[in-house]
């Protein structure tokens, strides 16, 4: 399962990469608002840091808008992968873009039919959005679930890519599930070493070793 985190914070980016932990990295204009740069100057600092995909989205909702835009996001790095809704516009543009050997991530994927067409599409990865899923009462697990099932009876190679993960037990389920991708923010991947009896066991290991009066190095 690879690992991509969900953040346009250059500074969390460096230190979980320098972590060995981040395959990729998703943004979105809420992300890029959040880091109080420029889409532009800060998708390219990020692509210098990490070595696998990182998804810029388009803005434009029709699709020649978004191929312009697709043209000018391309340009920054070599590991651009276009990120666009999952609307017929963007399903359009997907295939288009694929077409020429982009990666393109469709986002704000709710259904399983919507991640069927971008399978069709020919998406690079398609992007279930969890938690939102479960704000409105639903089970967003059950998506990825759904969307598995699917792709794996008709052996589409697009990559289910979990994204609006807000626990670590989102992330242990979607790895339960088969989810080939997940996307979370830093907080939640540092999270996910996190155990009360590791603490308590580093705890009780360092006391012990303190009264031996020895040191290794
Ligand atoms: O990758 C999508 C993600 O940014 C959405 O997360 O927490 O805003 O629903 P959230």
């Amino acid at each position: 399962m690879k690992f991509f985190v969900d953040t346009a914070d250059v500074k969390d980016i460096r230190e979980l990469n320098d972590l060995g932990l981040v395959d990729g990295v998703t943004t979105n204009p809420s992300l890029i608002l959040k880091s109080g740069g420029n889409i532009i100057d800060v998708t390219k600092e990020i692509c210098s840091i990490v070595k696998g995909p990182v998804s810029a989205e388009v803005t434009a909702t029709d699709y020649a808008g978004m191929m312009k835009e697709a043209a000018v996001l391309a340009k920054i790095a070599d590991n651009i992968c276009i990120k666009l809704p999952v609307t017929l516009d963007g399903l359009k543009a997907c295939k288009a873009l694929t077409s020429d050997g982009h990666e393109t991530n469709l986002t704000l994927c709710f259904s399983a039919n919507q991640a069927l067409l971008a399978a069709k599409a020919g998406a690079t990865y398609i992007s279930p959005f969890i938690g939102r899923l479960d704000d409105i009462g639903l089970n967003g697990m059950d998506l990825i679930g759904e969307i598995r099932t699917i792709f794996d009876n008709y052996d589409f190679e697009t990559q289910i890519l979990a994204a609006s993960i807000r626990t670590v037990n989102h992330v242990k389920e979607a790895a339960l599930i088969g989810a080939d991708v997940i996307t979370a923010p830093p907080a939640t991947l540092k999270a996910l070493v996190k155990h009360p009896l590791t603490d308590k066991g580093l705890e009780a290991f360092l006391a012990d070793w303190a009264k031996t009066g020895q040191s290794i190095a």
